[in-house]
């Protein structure tokens, strides 16, 4: 199994040139990585354009909707999603829940829809209690890759301590677990070599093509899972 860095570049950036750009610089650099796998996640509109398939890197969103069509004014289904070539689904990322008031039951929605559709989803979650909640009735599925981002540390440039974020790893019973929260080239080696994560969700610092990737490059360089 290879380890996970996933860039989520968010609502940025503004342009399809600067889009391309970004993702040609990071492909061009990442091209000879072996132990990862990149996933990019641009916002929507750039997903038609992106040529993912010339690099070594998947694609991924940053939110899907839970049905698969049908009167759902301005919302994009994972089946759309699917079509464009896009593998992996960020789900519940806590700035949708904080500013669009998204809950578990439409995340545990969101979930089991890109599960049956054959999308990998990655569940961000802040503690244990919303995992419980967001995995409802699902048995425990372990096709759901679990990125674990306490809010405090996103975005804000300080990064959760390895010791807690460990803690917090090994009480998720899931076979991939991802960390993220002020992620970069320095200190993305310690979530995986001493947290014993499986991989990394990039916000910021994948918006910066040289510190992405050095960030995967320092990834790459830890022996296989
Ligand atoms: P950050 O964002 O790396 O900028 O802290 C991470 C995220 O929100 O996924």
């Amino acid at each position: 199994m290879k380890y996970l860095v996933v860039a989520n570049w968010k609502c940025n950036p503004a342009t399809l040139s600067e889009a391309k750009k970004l993702f040609d610089s990071v492909g061009k650099g990442a091209k000879n990585i072996k132990n990862a796998e990149v996933v990019i996640c641009p916002p929507f509109v750039y997903l038609p354009d992106i040529r993912h398939t010339k690099y070594n890197i998947r694609l991924g969103a940053q939110d899907c909707f839970w049905e698969e069509k049908g009167a759902f004014t301005g919302e994009i289904s994972p089946k759309m999603l699917k079509n464009l070539g896009v593998e992996y689904v960020i789900i519940g990322h806590s700035e949708r829940r904080r500013y669009l008031n998204e809950t578990d039951k439409m995340v545990n929605k969101k979930l089991k829809l890109v599960l049956s559709l054959g999308l990998k989803p990655i569940l961000c979650i802040e503690n244990l209690n919303q995992l419980k909640k967001d995995l409802k009735g699902m048995g425990i599925s372990k096709k759901v890759i679990v990125a674990y981002e306490p809010v405090f540390a996103i975005g804000t440039g300080k990064p959760c301590g390895v010791v807690m974020a460990k803690k917090m790893r090994s009480s998720i019973n899931q076979p991939r677990v991802l960390y993220g929260g002020s992620v970069n080239s320095q200190n993305a080696k310690d979530y995986i070599k001493k947290g014993k994560f499986q991989g990394l969700l990039v916000g910021g610092a994948s918006l910066n093509p040289t510190e992405f990737v050095a960030l995967v490059k320092e990834v790459d360089l830890i022996s296989k899972i």
